[in-house]
C-alpha cells in the first residue's frame, strides 16, 4: 500500500523517535555528592571526606559536609523524580553510613536507605542501587585501602549486609562505579581519593575491586538468582588524530586498553588485555610484578561472573596522538591545585588533539555519535555473547547555568544541556537501530552535586541547587526531559 501523504503530514511523522515500550528513562546521583549529614547517625569518614580536607585536593576546599542535603530533604526529591516521571532512580549507598568502623552494622545507616527506597517504590519509581560509588571507609584505607586483597571481602560483607536489608524491594544491584576512577585515578594519579601516586597501588587496586566485584556477584546470585547484577564501567571511544600514523594509532589503543578493556577483558573474557600488561612493564617493571603476585590463580574466574546488565557511562570520547597537536585543545580547569599524576601509566606519551567540536564546561566533548560506536562495539563484541543487557548508567553535561527569576518565577534555561540530551537519547535509538539491546537511560545528575576535585562549580543537574538555601529549580532540560519521558519519544 502507498501512503499519499501531504509534506505537513510527512513531517509530522518525521518529528519525533519513539523509544520501545519497556525502555526505561531515569536520573543518577551518589552518596558522597548529594547526602551530607556527613558526621550524623554514627556515619563516620570516607575517603573522601578526608581527601577534601587535604590542602589544595578540591576546587575552592568544597566537602560533602552538607552538599544538596540529600539525607535530610529525600522525601522532597523524591517527590521531584515524580514531578519529571523518571521510571527508575540510580543512587549509592555509603559504605560508611552502613558500616562506620568498616565493620559492624549501623541500623540508623541502613535505616536511611529503607526509608529512601520505601519512598521510591511509594512513587512507582525503580530503585536502582549502586554499592560503590568511590567512598571507601577511612579505616579500610588507613589499613591499606583497594591495594589489599581483605578490602574485597569486607565489600562483599557490605553488600550482604545491604542485601539482608533491602533484598525485599531491590531487584537492580550494581556493584562498582567506575572502577578506573576508584583505581587509576585515584591510586595513581592521586586526582581523586585517596590521592596516591603509585602504579603499582592503581593496579593493585583495580585488581581488589574487581575481584570484589566478582565475589559480591556470586555471593548475591547465590541468594536470590532473581536478582538482576551488573557493574557500571567509564568507557570511551579512543580515535587516533591520523589514522594512517601508526605513533597515533598506538596511543588510541593505550587509551581503548587502560580505560575500555583492563575492565571490559575480565569481567566478560576473565582475562587481563596483555598488551597493556606489557606496555605498563616497560614503564614500571616492579609495579606489574607486584600485580602478578596479587592476581591468584583463580581470580580471574571469579571476576567474570554472568551480568545481567552492564552499565555505560559515556560523556566523551578521546582524540589523540602519539605527538602533540601543534594547536592544543585548550586544557580545562585543573581539578586541584596539587601536583598529580597520569592515570595512564603505560601511556605518558598521549596527546589530545583538538578537531573542533563543541565542548561543555568541563572542557569535555560533545560526541554523541560516540555513544553509538561504543555501545554498538561494546554490544556485539562483550555482551551480545553472554546475553549481558546495556544500560546507559551515566551521561551528563555542565553547563554555566544561569538562574534567571521574573515576577518571582525561577528558571534555568540551559539550552546547551537540553539538546545534549537530545541528541544523546538519538544516539541510543541509533544504536538500538542497528540492533544493539540497550534498555535504559540514566542522565547524570538529577541534581547539581559535589563533582568531586570540582567541588561544586561544575553544575551536571538537571535541577538547580542553590548551595545557600538549598532550593531546587527545575532547569529547562528537566521540563524537556519530563516531556520526553511522558511522549516517549525524542523530537528530531
Ligand atoms: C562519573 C561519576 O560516576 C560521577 O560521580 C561524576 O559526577 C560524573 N562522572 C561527572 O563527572
Amino acid at each position: 500500500m502507498t501512503l499519499n501523504l501531504d509534506r505537513t503530514q510527512q513531517e509530522n511523522m518525521n518529528a519525533s523517535r519513539s523509544f520501545p515500550t519497556g525502555f526505561l528513562f531515569g536520573a543518577a546521583t551518589a552518596a558522597y555528592q548529594i547526602e551530607g549529614a556527613a558526621f550524623e547517625d554514627g556515619r563516620t569518614a570516607s575517603i573522601w571526606d578526608a581527601f577534601a580536607r587535604v590542602p589544595g585536593a578540591v576546587i575552592n576546599a568544597d566537602n560533602g559536609d552538607v552538599a544538596c542535603d540529600h539525607y535530610h530533604r529525600y522525601r522532597d526529591d523524591v517527590a521531584l523524580m515524580k514531578e519529571l516521571g523518571l521510571d527508575t532512580y540510580r543512587f549509592s549507598t555509603s559504605w560508611s553510613r552502613v558500616r562506620p568502623d568498616g565493620g559492624a552494622l549501623n541500623p540508623k545507616g541502613v535505616d536511611f536507605y529503607e526509608r529512601l527506597v520505601d519512598e521510591l517504590l511509594g512513587a512507582g519509581i525503580i530503585p536502582w542501587l549502586t554499592l560503590y560509588h568511590w567512598d571507601l571507609p577511612q579505616v579500610i584505607e588507613d589499613r591499606g585501602g583497594w591495594t589489599l586483597r581483605e578490602t574485597a571481602d569486607r565489600f562483599t560483607e557490605y553488600a550482604l549486609d545491604m542485601h539482608d536489608a533491602l533484598g525485599d524491594r531491590v531487584h537492580h544491584w550494581t556493584t562498582l562505579n567506575e572502577p578506573w576512577c576508584s583505581s587509576f585515578l585515584s591510586y595513581t594519579a592521586g586526582i581523586h581519593a585517596p590521592g596516591r601516586f603509585d602504579i603499582g597501588d592503581g593496579m593493585l587496586a583495580a585488581h581488589h575491586l574487581l575481584l570484589g566485584h566478582g565475589q559480591t556477584v556470586a555471593a548475591l546470585r547465590e541468594r536470590d538468582s532473581s536478582l538482576s547484577l551488573g557493574i557500571t564501567l567509564n568507557l570511551t571511544v579512543a580515535e587516533p588524530a591520523d589514522p594512517a600514523d601508526a605513533a597515533d594509532v598506538d596511543a588510541a589503543r593505550r587509551i581503548d586498553g587502560q580505560f575500555n578493556r583492563w575492565f571490559l577483558d575480565p569481567i566478560f573474557r576473565a582475562a587481563y588485555p596483555g598488551d597493556i600488561v606489557a606496555d605498563i612493564e616497560k614503564v614500571d617493571a616492579a609495579a606489574v610484578e607486584r600485580w602478578r603476585d596479587a592476581v591468584r590463580p583463580g581470580d580471574e574466574t571469579i571476576i567474570a561472573q554472568p551480568l545481567d546488565a552492564l552499565g555505560v557511562n559515556y560523556y566523551h570520547g578521546e582524540f589523540v596522538g602519539g605527538r602533540p597537536d601543534p594547536n592544543p585543545p585548550t586544557p580545562g580547569d585543573a581539578p586541584t591545585d596539587r601536583k598529580t599524576g597520569s592515570p595512564w601509566p603505560a601511556g605518558h606519551d598521549i596527546y589530545w588533539h583538538e578537531r573542533g567540536l563543541p565542548r561543555t564546561s568541563m572542557h569535555w566533548e560533545v560526541q554523541p555519535a560516540g555513544l553509538t560506536q561504543l555501545l554498538e562495539r561494546v554490544w556485539t563484541e562483550y555482551a551480545q555473547p553472554v546475553g549481558t543487557i546495556l544500560y546507559v548508567t551515566e551521561n551528563g553535561a555542565a553547563y554555566d547555568d544561569e538562574l534567571v527569576e521574573v515576577d518571582g518565577e525561577k528558571s534555568v534555561p540551559d539550552a546547551e544541556r537540553t539538546e545534549f540530551l537530545r541528541v544523546h537519547l538519538g544516539a541510543i535509538l541509533d544504536a538500538q537501530e542497528a540492533g544493539v539491546d540497550v534498555r535504559g537511560y540514566f542522565y547524570w545528575s538529577l541534581l547539581d552535586n559535589f563533582e568531586w576535585a570540582w567541588g561544586y562549580e561544575k553544575r551536571f543537574g538537571i535541577v538547580h541547587v542553590d548551595y545557600h538555601t538549598q532550593e531546587r529549580t527545575l532547569k529547562d532540560s528537566a521540563k524537556e526531559y519530563r516531556r520526553v519521558i511522558a511522549d516517549r519519544a525524542i523530537d528530531v
